[in-house]
């Protein structure tokens, strides 16, 4: 089973997210331009957590009304973070589309954030289901979190492997392991499964996040829908840049980016530095190392389709290329 299988396995449950956000979207008739704001924003992305959410219920053979509000939820919140995250990051392209902030600028990104978080509150609340809120509150903080902490040590060199991991951790594993959490909360799954579940999510968050770092040095803009690059010229340390630093702790460009010294022209060396090393495979072997700690948690769960999927999924995560 491949990721496109997956989603044709469950494309009912997650046309019902797709569904969802056209309400929301025709809700917003009588203020047109917010209507055009939403549009931009809603649809359009590969739908990993909502994914997750319904495997993750189904797997205890969830109620698909409870698991279609958090799927609803997680992708919400999903997008305002991403719309923010833009706006921080002054990137002018998503999914291939051009970015809030770009087109209406830095204020009204920070305002429609805010708006799709309070619309995922919403959705979470509608499920009456106490854990799942406070699960919801507690990783929004966590991601926030995240998010300032990588803002506060941009352009710092000194980071080690301890602080990038932490730093995923709050800013992608957080969300992952709402979503497959909440997906067993909801289908009242036995409490080691629920565990179960949480490690994986964190595990596979971090494989993610660690591909989507690779993706920023080997991939393309068409083909990854966002700008290539960015990273490096937002002063984000991640593992290719830091292994680099490692390999060549004196003469590097990327002291010369962090410097702020011919920008354009550093990023450029930095990659093809990297590209004539083995550290792209290297930092392929770590996501593989957390691919391989998601599966272990699989182990124990009911061997069921639903299971194949999140096999499957998890094995999509690191051979992505989008
Ligand atoms: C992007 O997430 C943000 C990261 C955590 C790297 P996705 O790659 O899942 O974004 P979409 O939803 O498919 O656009
Ligand atoms: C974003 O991580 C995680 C969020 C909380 C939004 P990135 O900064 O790597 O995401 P992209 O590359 O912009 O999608
Ligand atoms: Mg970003
Ligand atoms: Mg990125």
């Amino acid at each position: 089973m491949d990721f496109k299988e997956v989603l044709d396995f469950i494309k009912g449950d997650l046309d019902t997210v797709t569904d969802g956000f056209r309400e929301i979207v025709d809700s917003k008739k009588e203020f047109p331009e917010m209507q055009k704001m939403l549009s931009m924003v809603l649809l359009g992305g590969k739908m990993v957590r909502p994914t997750l959410v319904f495997l993750c219920g189904r797997l205890f053979n969830g109620d698909i009304e409870l698991l279609k509000k958090m799927a609803l939820s997680a992708e919400t919140m999903h997008i305002a973070t991403l719309v923010h995250d833009d706006a921080i990051d002054s990137a002018d392209l998503r999914r291939g589309h051009p970015t809030i902030n770009s087109v209406y600028g830095v204020d009204l990104a920070i305002l429609l954030g805010d708006y799709l978080f309070s619309r995922a509150g919403h959705f979470v609340a509608d499920t009456d289901n106490m854990r799942a809120m406070k699960l919801f509150t507690k990783t929004l903080g966590i991601i926030s979190r995240g998010e300032i902490k990588q803002a506060v040590s941009s352009f710092v060199l000194n980071q080690n492997y301890d602080q990038y991991i932490e730093r995923m951790a709050g800013k992608t594993s957080a969300l992952f392991q709402m979503s497959t959490q909440s997906g067993a909360i909801l289908a009242n799954a036995p409490e080691a499964a629920i565990q179960a579940l949480d490690r994986f999510g964190y595990n596979l968050g971090l494989a993610f996040q660690i591909v989507d770092d690779i993706l920023d040095y080997t991939g393309n803009s068409k083909d990854v829908g966002k700008p290539v690059g960015a990273d490096l010229r937002e002063g984000t340390l991640t593992l290719p840049a830091a292994k680099l630093m490692k390999m060549y702790p004196g003469d590097n460009p990327v002291i010369e980016v962090f410097n702020h010294r011919n920008v354009e022209e550093n990023i450029k060396k930095t990659i093809e530095m990297i590209k004539q090393t083995n550290i792209i495979e290297e930092c392929y072997e770590e996501a593989e190392k957390y691919y391989k700690l998601a599966c272990d948690d699989l182990a124990g769960l009911p061997d069921n389709q639903y299971r194949d999927c999140l096999y499957a999924l998890a094995g999509y995560v690191i051979e992505r290329h989008s």
